[in-house]
């Protein structure tokens, strides 16, 4: 499912995998829009007043399911085939339609999450439901706040999809709250922020540790006021103010750095290889992953190209394997995955601390780094919530990686099978749809 009509089924990962013949990758390419950008355009379209113009916006299965949900939410969507932009006329603050059926999500936790935060503050009433794996991903850390906010649910005792909202403002209003977040989270932290905006007042979020704030800043754009301030111990404090109407805006959305990781790591540990990525969304939180292969001996430049994009060039560098604190995970967070193929490529040990929140995220990925690259061959140790990754010379491969609806573990995985001996069959690359469905088309096209 996707928003616009492509030129050829084989851009689409589902349709083909690595051309078997590959050797490296040379040459220049893009990625697609960054992913939490693009869902929070389309959200913070709906609310808005008039017309919304996004440009680059990411065309994939995730951002599909979150455009039909603002459009049954009231949004029009104009989709524009020729130039790959989307328009939508939003209804206002608050004016969401209460839909007749139940509002189906995918695979897409932002969208999710989002969304369940924007319709507790309105006077709606929506169901919403996804896939496996995001049925099974907790939505208790949204309801608590979103309930202290004057929201209703009507869910199981887990607290998982399906879920009822009965917006705060549909018997009564939005509370302003002061809520700390048990872990650092955009996703919970922006479902306050969209429930706060109908809220009358300041609502406060402290965060332990700053997490990606495009949520904020997007918002602020349309005129809402937020302000966000770091004390000494990392923690973030964020301050929304509750609004009666929000300014339209266009976005334009760069590529997205997670995307661009996969690419860069394949071209790391692929010898002869050297690629350019080109228009990469410029935030240096999200560029972590590509700071911290550069520790490792990556030879990648960043190249800032405007204020918000950059282009990132990698050649194959050998890698050596370091320490990182517990500090470093947040701007990792999607990350691991790929990060731990690097450093299964990488010399000597590889510690990486306070990956908790990886069981959590499309699938349990603590468990699928650990087994899946055990399968291949590669000595990790695990204890609590850190890993440690052995580095190898050779990955031995010949393994069967169940993917388990994850795009980034079956990324991850395709990617090490490049350098594999022995081929790595990875089951449910399917999956890989939700957030870079070009991804082997892209790969492909990079192998001289
Ligand atoms: C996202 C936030 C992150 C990230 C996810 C996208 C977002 O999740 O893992 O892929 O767009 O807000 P958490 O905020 O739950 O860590």
């Amino acid at each position: 499912m996707f928003i616009f009509k492509k030129k050829s089924s084989k851009h689409i990962s589902s349709f083909i995998e690595f051309n078997p013949k590959r050797t490296f990758l040379r040459g220049s390419v893009v990625v697609p829009g960054d992913k939490s950008m693009s869902q929070r355009a389309l959200i913070i379209g709906l609310i808005s007043i008039g017309e919304t113009l996004i440009e680059g916006i990411l065309d994939s299965e995730d951002v599909y399911y979150t455009m039909r949900a603002v459009e049954t939410l009231g949004a029009k969507v104009k989709i524009n085939q020729n130039n790959r932009t989307v328009t939508l006329t939003g209804v206002g603050l608050g004016n969401l339609e209460s839909p007749k059926k139940p509002i189906y999500m995918g695979n897409s936790g932002t969208g999710t999450r989002l969304l369940i935060g924007l319709l507790s503050g309105s006077n709606a009433i929506a169901t919403f439901y996804g896939d496996e794996s995001l049925s099974n991903r907790p939505m208790d850390r949204i309801i608590n706040p979103l309930e202290k906010m004057g929201a209703n649910f009507v869910c199981s005792q887990e607290k998982k999809l399906p879920i009822t909202i009965i917006g705060a403002r549909y018997k009564g209003f939005t509370m302003p709250i002061k809520y700390k977040l048990p872990v650092a989270s955009a996703q919970i932290k922006s479902a306050i922020i969209f429930s706060a905006l109908t809220a009358r007042g300041i609502t406060t979020i402290i965060e332990p540790n700053k997490s990606r704030s495009y949520t904020e800043e997007m918002l602020k754009k349309c005129g809402v006021q937020i302000n966000s301030k770091i004390n000494k111990n990392y923690n973030n404090t964020v301050k929304v103010n509750g609004k009666d109407f929000l300014n339209n805006c266009n976005f334009i959305i760069p590529g997205d750095p997670s995307s661009a990781a996969f690419i860069v790591v394949a071209c790391l540990i692929t010898k002869a290889s050297k690629v350019t990525i080109k228009n990469v969304l410029n935030d240096p939180m999200r560029l972590k992953i590509f700071k911290v292969l550069i520790k490792m001996g990556g030879k990648i430049i960043l190249n800032k190209t405007s204020n918000n994009t950059c282009d990132i060039s990698a050649e194959y560098s050998k890698l050596v394997n370091i320490t990182l604190k517990k500090n470093d995970a947040m701007p990792l967070i999607d990350e691991f995955p790929i990060l731990s193929i690097a450093a299964a490529c990488g010399q000597g040990k590889m510690s990486m601390k306070g990956l908790g929140e990886l069981k959590f995220k499309e699938s349990d990925r603590f468990l699928a780094i650990k087994e899946g690259l055990k399968k291949c061959g590669v000595e990790v140790n695990t204890t609590g919530e850190d890993m440690q990754i052995i580095g190898s010379k050779k990955i031995k491969g010949e393994a069967k990686i169940d993917a388990k609806n994850d795009h980034r573990i079956a990324m991850s995985f395709n990617i090490l099978s490049l350098i594999a001996e022995k081929k790595i069959r990875v089951i449910g690359n399917n999956s890989i749809t939700t957030s870079f469905p070009e991804f082997f088309y892209t790969l492909n096209s990079l192998f001289k």
